[in-house]
This record gives structure tokens, sequence and C-alpha cells, in this order.
């Protein structure tokens, strides 16, 4: 099974816009030791030919150009994107659909019934969808035991899990968490069984977690912020990591502290925000996740499972 990063970066990417924290200067003067990501997105297959694409990002075309193993061109029109799993609704996972309205078949997406409605009422991408190639929606039940296959993919199956992390601000609930709101995804390759957990919004592992992540050969979780008052101390925001959705990976009850439980997979973080320090490879706190075995995934980076 192969696994593309197309974009490592949390909402925003980095640089971002109107940034020019430490981070975000350091990248757009060449800094050695950061290097430009795009937002939160990854591609997955088992034969290299047709993928599916796990959120859509505001960076896809830039996604799609960089990967041009997305764009196979068997036909005057064609894509290599065979369906589409949304983990949320956020706008850094959901904004690249309007961009691939032109497809010749209606949007092969997946997701929760939570995620269907934030997208047909606090952020109506699939209504205004439908006046374009339209989107075929296939309802994902949260569950730990249900998986489900993609038409197309073959070798491939997916067990989608309820998890904690936060609905978008526009979502008819954001402050009433509704399980759904955000899952976590095995990735398995049915015939070795080799698997991927990936969920880049995550602030607690619960217990149903721990079995999934423990038995997995790679997990990809949230690296959104290093500290919980990170953005506090920027004075950029008066909203906590763990507030937001995310568990921040320093400290007390940190990914670091929750990763160091697993012992078998490979653990890599995704979903940076441009202010996390990590982002530096020359960084103490880099050095700190090296130490503890910890990979940061960048743009384009492959695994192989
Ligand atoms: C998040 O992951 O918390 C959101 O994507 C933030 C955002 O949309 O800016
Ligand atoms: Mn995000
Ligand atoms: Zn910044």
């Amino acid at each position: 099974m192969f696994v593309r990063i197309l974009g490592s970066a949390a909402g925003g990417g980095f640089p971002q816009w109107n940034c020019n924290c430490a981070n975000c200067r350091g990248v757009r003067e060449g800094k050695p030791g950061l290097s430009a990501r795009t937002q939160s997105s990854i591609a997955v297959s088992k034969d290299g030919i047709d993928w599916v694409l796990f959120n859509a990002s505001p960076d896809i075309l830039t996604q799609l150009k960089q990967n041009p193993c997305l764009q196979p061109a068997r036909g005057l029109r064609d894509t290599g994107i065979q369906g589409i799993i949304l983990v949320d609704a956020q706008i850094d996972h959901t904004t690249g659909l309007l961009m691939l309205r032109e497809g010749s078949r209606p949007l092969p997406i997946w997701c929760t019934d939570q995620v269907h409605e934030d997208l047909t009422q606090g952020n109506p991408l699939f209504n205004v969808l439908s006046h374009y190639c339209t989107v075929d929606w296939h309802r994902i039940v949260p569950s730990e035991t249900e998986r489900f296959t993609i038409p197309g993919v073959d070798g491939l199956d997916f067990l989608c899990v309820a998890l904690k992390s936060a609905a978008p601000p526009y979502s008819p609930h954001r402050n009433n968490p509704h399980p759904g709101d955000n899952i976590g995804v095995v990735i398995r390759e049915i015939a070795t069984g080799k698997s991927l957990f990936y969920s880049p919004g995550l602030v607690e592992i619960e217990p149903h977690l721990v079995p999934l992540m423990e038995g997995a050969d790679a997990v990809m979780v949230d690296g959104t912020f290093w500290t919980d008052t990170e953005m506090i101390d920027m004075g950029i925001s008066k909203k906590r990591a763990r507030e937001i959705g995310h568990n921040p990976q320093s400290g007390p009850g940190g990914m670091i502290e929750e990763l160091n439980r697993f012992s078998k997979p490979r653990r890599i973080l995704i979903h940076i925000n441009n202010t996390n320090p990590i982002l530096d490879e020359h960084s103490p706190e880099r050095a700190e996740l090296t130490r503890h075995g910890i990979e940061v995934s960048y743009d384009g980076m492959d695994i192989t499972l």
C-alpha cells in the first residue's frame, strides 16, 4: 500500500498568507531547515494507479500538479481519484471539493451524517456542487468493526471510528459535539493486513482507539501545536489547542507522551500549524521528537506499508 502526503500543514498552510511569525518569515526568506507546506491531505493506493483521497484541501490544484500519479491520463478527461473520504467538515479539509467541480462523474464522497449536515447547512458545499458535477454521497457510520471498500479501489478497506476533535465554527454542533463530527480511519491492505491509522484532528486518544493504533503499522496523527497555549502566547488567538480539538505535542498528556504508549507502529505527525516550532528542523522541539522516534511528515513524503 502506498501513502502519499499531499499536504502536511494545518489550516492556513505554511507560510500562512498573513503571518509573519518566525516560522512563516523564515520560510519566505529561505531559511535552512524550513520548507513550505500545503494544507492537510493524503492519498492512498494499493497499485499506484487508483487512489483514495483523504480530505480535499484548498491547495488541491497545487497538490494535483505536484503529484502527477493522481492524473494517469487514460482519456481526454481522467483522474486517479476513485473516492474521497472526509474526516471532518473543516475548511482545510473540504474547500478543495469546489476545485473538483469539473468532474465527469458525480464526486464519490464518503463522510458521516454530521459532516454531511455541515456541508449542506453551515457551509453548503454539497448544495453548490449539485449545480456542477454533483455529489455521490456514501454514508459513513462510525464503527469499530464494520469495514467498507470503495469501488474502483481494489485491495484496500477502511474502518472509520468516531473520535474527539472539533466540528468547524459554522457547524450546527460546534459547541455540542456529536460522534461523527470527526473520525479516524484505519486504512488496510486486505492481502497483507498492513494498516495505517490516520487522524489529522485528535484531541484525546480514547480507549477504543488504543488497539487500532497499537495494531497499525503506522499512525499518522494530529501534529498541529507544540503547546496548548501556542497561539495565545503569540497573541494571535484567545483559543487553546485543546479547545479547538488538537492535542499539543508537549507536556503532560500531550501527543509525545500518548504516542510513547505504542511500540509497534511508525509514529508520524501531520496537520502542522505554521506556528509550531517543530517545523524548524534545527529546533530543540524537533530534536525532542526525534529522540522519541516521532516523525514529522512533509509534502511529497511517501510511505510504503
Ligand atoms: C482546525 O483544524 O482546527 C481548523 O482546520 C482550523 C481552521 O480551519 O483554520
Ligand atoms: Mn484543520
Ligand atoms: Zn506563521
